[in-house]
């Protein structure tokens, strides 16, 4: 910075020469925009860090030092084909299309992705049947600006020490009885919604995760049949 406010200064004078000129607002102008600039410049090297993660299920980011990246809802592909994409997208509301001749069919395809919140009997919380069952899925990509990492901890509410908490909820995937895979995801414990599906059709899906005492699961202290919470956090 200091060589660089030199380097303006001697510039300065080089180029606009002496006294009377320096009272030049234009010239003052031109000196101070040089120097904002490199100080915006210097600003964004120290800013390089940062990590980004989505945030499932909400609209916003939390935290003072994380910001929107965009907003969007979470798409994927029909729980009932068999051979569809397993993992969910968090797109943004307005699309950009290019090369657009005519209506493709028999390819993958993506659509949004609604919540099935099915048996769960827990009104008035994130796993609320008739609040959330059939309704799209928000999503938000967050940028975590001073953090370098970002994870997702399965089973748990809180991060481990040094880490800090982006946001906790409840881990969501598809219904294996689907034919088609998904993988898992971490929605926010108090989940937003869009608007509502009329049928179950063409749609990706996704229900909260239970813990399964399979023999190998540590039973106790996991409990068979529970809904997992889970964690995502940043250092
Ligand atoms: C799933 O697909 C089968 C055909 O493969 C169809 O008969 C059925 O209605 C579909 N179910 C849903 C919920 O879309």
């Amino acid at each position: 910075m200091v060589i660089v406010l030199v380097f303006l200064v001697v510039l300065g004078q080089e180029v606009y020469g002496n006294k009377e000129q320096c009272e030049n607002h234009a010239v003052k102008a031109k000196l101070f925009d040089a120097i904002c600039s490199e100080i915006k410049q210097t600003r964004t090297k120290s800013e390089e860090t940062g990590t980004t993660y989505t945030r499932w299920g909400r609209t916003k980011c939390s935290g003072d030092k994380t910001e929107i990246v965009y907003s969007g809802f979470v798409g994927g592909a029909s729980h009932n084909d068999s051979g569809s994409q397993v993992n969910m997208l968090c797109v943004p509301t307005q699309p950009q299309y290019a090369i657009n001749n005519k209506k493709a069919d028999n390819h993958p395809w993506l659509g949004g992705t609604i919540y099935s919140m099915h048996q769960m009997d827990t009104p008035n919380t994130a796993l609320d049947q008739s609040k959330y069952t059939l309704y799209g899925i928000p999503c938000t990509v967050c940028r975590a600006r001073d953090k370098t990492s970002v994870i997702m901890i399965p089973g748990r509410k809180e991060c481990t020490s040094d880490w800090e908490k982006e946001y906790n909820g409840y881990l969501f995937g598809g219904n294996p009885k689907f034919k088609s895979g998904s993988e898992y995801v971490c929605i926010d414990e108090v989940p937003e919604r869009r608007k509502k599906a009329t049928s179950w059709s063409e749609k990706p899906i996704l229900k909260p995760v239970h813990s399964k005492c399979n023999e190998v699961m540590p039973c106790p202290p996991f409990i068979d049949g529970r809904v997992l919470t889970c964690v995502v956090c940043s250092k």
